[in-house]
């Protein structure tokens, strides 16, 4: 008796979450890339999947299976995100951005390995695209845009300059340094920024809790609150 739209409030909703680090390759055998595991995204989409919506996942290299009735789109370097992303963008009701994108892609791909030389070495990085930036750019009118936020101090002030700046309309912020946080954990403690200036400051929870409080505003969001 319980399984329509209460049960399933994501039913009909296509939801897009990217999850885990990218990889900027250097030559083939080395990479640049981040501390991120996926947990996080992966928890979002079971979720959405849970709450009935048909979830996209476009994940960077973790070791996490993908979770049940959810499409997988693997990808590694942060340009192919990009692409994965703004393709999947205009059929999305909602974008949840976890991966921890790298800022900054080796100038020059090695084909060869590269040979150590005596003395140091510099590695020329250049910038990537801001894939939330430019889902921010594009966004329209019913669609709800959620970014993350890893900091290490000044949460307010950088998390808040990130919704304003991307267009996001949720800013999911956390100190990466706090334990029971941020990388690798099975846990997270984060503050929810909204568009409406509303900031919600989460205790420690499980990142499938976690998962379960940001996908509620989300819901709400799309069906026309607090916007
Ligand atoms: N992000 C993105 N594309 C990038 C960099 C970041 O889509 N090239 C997204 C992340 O997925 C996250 C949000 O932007 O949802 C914030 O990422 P973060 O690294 O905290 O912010 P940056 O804008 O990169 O700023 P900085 O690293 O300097 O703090
Ligand atoms: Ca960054």
């Amino acid at each position: 008796y319980f399984s329509g739209t209460a049960a399933k409030p994501l039913a009909g909703r296509n939801i897009v979450v990217t999850a885990g680090p990218t990889r900027e390759k250097i030559d083939p055998v080395r990479f640049i890339s981040n501390h991120s595991t996926g947990k996080m995204g992966y928890a979002l989409a079971r979720q959405a999947a849970a709450l009935g919506a048909d979830v996209k996942l476009i994940s960077g290299p973790v070791q996490i299976p993908a979770p049940p009735g959810v499409s997988i789109i693997k990808v590694e370097s942060a340009a192919e995100m990009y692409e994965e992303a703004l393709k999947a963008f205009p059929t999305a009701d909602a974008v949840v951005k976890t991966a921890a994108v790298a800022d900054y892609t080796p100038a020059v791909y090695h084909k060869q390995k590269v040979k150590k030389q005596p003395g140091s070495q510099v590695l020329e990085l250049e910038r990537t695209k801001d894939i939330l930036m430019a889902l921010g750019n594009e966004k329209q009118q019913h669609q709800v845009l959620v970014g993350f936020a890893a900091e290490t101090e000044k949460l307010d002030e950088y998390a808040i300059g990130k919704l304003q700046r991307k267009n996001a309309d949720m800013i999911v912020a956390n100190n990466v340094t706090v334990s029971g946080a941020g990388f690798g954990t099975d846990t997270n403690i984060v503050t929810i920024y909204k568009k409406d200036g509303s900031k919600m400051e989460l205790p420690q929870m499980s990142k499938q809790q976690v998962a379960k409080v940001i996908l509620d505003e989300v819901t709400a969001m799309l069906n026309g609150n607090n916007r």
